[in-house]
This record gives structure tokens, C-alpha cells and sequence, in this order.
């Protein structure tokens, strides 16, 4: 079994307030290989990490480990009702662990796929994405939105996905094969801090939202700041306090930016793609506050470099990894300037990966 990485090309940190996201699946995937066992035990090893985990499907508890992700998994089918049976799991990863680019919701994924083929049942790619996102979000508690496991579920070749967080709807979104490319740069800083910066983000997305509302700025029956457009920005930055109203206008440019950047790209019109990225960018640094030194510098080389469209963080930030799109044919030399300028200015060279948009988990 593979479920594959994520790399987020627009939509960033809306995913939670039931915005538009358009991430695309990635050629670099978590493998597992499993073998049942009789009893209800799941023991896993990892070429990866030092420790095993071994989990009783009777007993389920988290233990702060990795195996926590497929525990999550396994807690998540078996509340949906898909009972479950024991197995051995061999897991090894090819998404980089902690750039950003979802090693733990492939591996959510990939779990999910595996105990509930094991036992017997033929899910399809959606209920393993809301398991491996229930496991993610509820289990393990990271709090997150449902981008990276669609993304890793959902996924298709050459393609990006158009998801509507709030009805959970997902159209494909052909990518251009051949006119664009995607080049992936790691800043090589560990998101340490990603978990408390990221549940104090949905925080106060929650909190704007409630101002809104007290403020009488919502419609009735809104739920989120999905609700609020362009038009309340005034009366927002009138009403909420300053950080919350920069974390809102994000949330809201953010939106249009799906929407824009989605038709760019169907259009041909990778000029006007790239300038959404670079305003995504600024939108992720200035107003939402998750960018890094390290990540602006690698988006100005790639801003700077000749046939790279545009450049922006990707993932919720704090470290990680940089997106560029890139022309196919720039796409060497792209990379080359990235490495050599960091390496100028930051002593260390970052790794450079050009990923292609794959298929979503699968059983081969
Ligand atoms: C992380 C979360 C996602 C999403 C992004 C930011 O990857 O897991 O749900 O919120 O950050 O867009």
C-alpha cells in the first residue's frame, strides 16, 4: 500500500475555517507492507524511527509516538463502524519528515488503507481520507483541517484538487503537464514551534470570526470566516482588534486567491498564477504571521530566478518548505540558484526537489 505526500500549490491556513484550498498529491509516497495476524494487536516498525509501536485495537490510547498516526486511523474505522483485525506493518517513508509536505497524513492514509483492507473492507479513497482525518485531527489532536489527507486520498496525476472545505466537495483541476513545473526547496528549520503557532492560528481564526459576529458584521446563519468577503474588510478592520483583523483579511484574500489562481492556471496564464503566490506569500508573512526568514529568502531567489512564475511558502509554515512554479524547462537552473543563494547567505545548502502531481493512495 502508498499514500503519497501533499504539496499545497494556494489556499493556506483556510482549510479550518472551511475556506478553498488546491493542493495536488506528490510523487514521493509512505509505503506499507502487512501481514494479518490472529488476535487484535497492530504492531508497527518504521525504517525510520528507532522505536516500534505495538497498539491493542481494544485499548487504543495515545503515547505521543509516531504510531500515534496509525492508532488515530485505527480509532477513527473502528468508530465509523468498520471493525478491524490485527496485523504486522512494515512503514517506510519517502516524504521528508517534518518539511511540510504531510509525512503524517500519508502515513494517517496509508494506515487507514491497510488495517481497513486487512479486515476486509473496500472503502473508498473519501471514507479513508475522513478516517485518516478524524484519526489526525480528533486522536492524535493536532486540530487540523482536512487538506492533507484529501490531498493524499484524493490525489491525481497531473492534477490539483479544488476542495471546498465546507461541503467537503473536490473537482479536479488539470495542471498543465508540461507547461508547468512544481520545485519543492526544504529550509532545512523543523517546525518545532508549528504546533503551538498552528492551534493559536485556528484560535483566533475562531476568535476573528466570533468579533465578527458580535460586531453584527456577519450574515445570519454564518459559521466561519469563510462567511466574509472583500466587501466587510472595512468594517473589520473597524471592529476587531489589529491581529485578528490581519488573520481575517488573510483568510478572505486567501479564498479569492484559489479562485483566481485556479483560473489563471486553466487559462494559460502562469504570469498571473505566479503573482497569486507571491501575494499569498506576503498575505502568509505580513498578515498571518508563519512565515521565516529562511522561507522569504528562498521566495525572493525564486522571485529573482528568470523562468520561476512564483514562489510562496507551502504547508502551515514555521519552517519547512517553499513552492515555485517553475518553467519546465528553467527548472535545473531554478534549483541551482536557489542552493547557491542560500548557501551565500545561509552557509547550508537546501534541498531541492521537483515533485510531480500523483494519484492518491492505492493498494500496489
Ligand atoms: C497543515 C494542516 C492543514 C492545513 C495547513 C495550512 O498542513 O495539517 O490542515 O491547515 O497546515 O494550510
Amino acid at each position: 500500500m502508498r499514500a503519497p505526500g501533499r504539496v499545497n500549490l494556494i489556499g493556506e491556513h483556510t482549510d479550518y475555517s472551511e475556506g478553498l484550498a488546491l493542493p495536488c498529491a506528490i510523487d514521493r509516497d509512505t509505503l506499507v507492507l502487512a501481514a494479518p495476524r490472529g488476535d487484535r494487536r497492530v504492531r508497527a516498525c518504521s525504517l525510520e524511527q528507532e522505536r516500534g509501536a505495538e497498539l491493542d485495537l481494544d485499548a487504543l490510547a495515545r503515547r505521543g509516538e509516531w504510531g500515534d498516526y496509525v492508532a488515530g486511523a485505527a480509532f477513527a474505522l473502528e468508530a465509523a463502524g468498520h471493525r478491524l483485525a490485527g496485523a504486522e506493518l512494515l512503514v517506510t517513508s519517502r516524504v521528508p519528515l517534518g518539511a511540510g509536505l504531510s509525512s503524517s497524513a500519508a502515513l494517517g492514509v496509508a494506515a487507514a488503507l491497510v488495517l481497513s483492507r486487512l479486515a476486509g473492507h473496500a472503502l473508498t479513497p473519501r471514507a479513508i481520507a475522513e478516517a485518516a482525518h478524524a484519526g489526525e485531527s480528533g486522536f492524535v489532536g493536532v486540530g487540523c483541517g482536512i487538506l492533507d489527507p484529501f490531498a493524499s486520498a484524493l490525489g491525481r496525476r497531473d492534477h490539483a484538487l479544488f476542495i471546498d472545505c465546507r461541503d467537503r466537495s473536490v473537482e479536479l483541476a488539470p495542471l498543465g503537464a508540461g507547461r508547468v513545473a512544481l520545485l519543492v526547496a526544504h529550509s532545512g528549520v523543523t517546525r518545532s514551534l508549528a504546533g503551538a503557532g498552528y492551534r493559536e492560528r485556528v484560535a483566533e481564526c475562531a476568535r476573528a470570526f466570533a468579533a465578527a459576529r458580535a460586531a453584527g458584521i456577519a450574515a445570519p446563519g454564518a459559521r466561519t470566516l469563510r462567511d466574509l468577503g472583500p466587501a466587510q474588510l472595512p468594517a473589520l478592520a473597524a471592529a476587531l482588534e489589529p491581529v485578528l483583523f490581519r488573520r481575517a483579511r488573510h483568510v478572505i484574500g486567501e479564498n479569492a486567491r484559489v479562485v483566481a489562481f485556479r483560473a489563471a492556471v486553466a487559462a494559460g496564464a502562469l504570469a498571473d498564477a505566479g503573482a497569486l503566490l507571491r501575494e499569498t506569500q506576503a498575505s502568509l508573512r505580513d498578515d498571518y504571521a508563519v512565515s521565516v526568514p529562511e522561507l522569504d529568502r528562498l521566495c525572493a531567489l525564486g522571485d529573482a530566478a528568470p523562468g520561476c512564475h512564483g514562489s510562496r511558502l507551502t504547508g502551515a509554515g514555521f519552517g519547512g518548505c517553499t513552492l515555485h512554479l517553475v518553467d519546465p524547462a528553467a527548472a535545473d537552473e531554478v534549483a541551482r540558484t536557489l542552493r547557491a543563494g542560500f548557501l551565500a547567505s545561509h552557509g547550508r545548502q537546501p534541498e531541492v526537489w521537483l515533485v510531480r502531481p500523483a494519484d492518491g493512495a492505492s493498494v500496489a
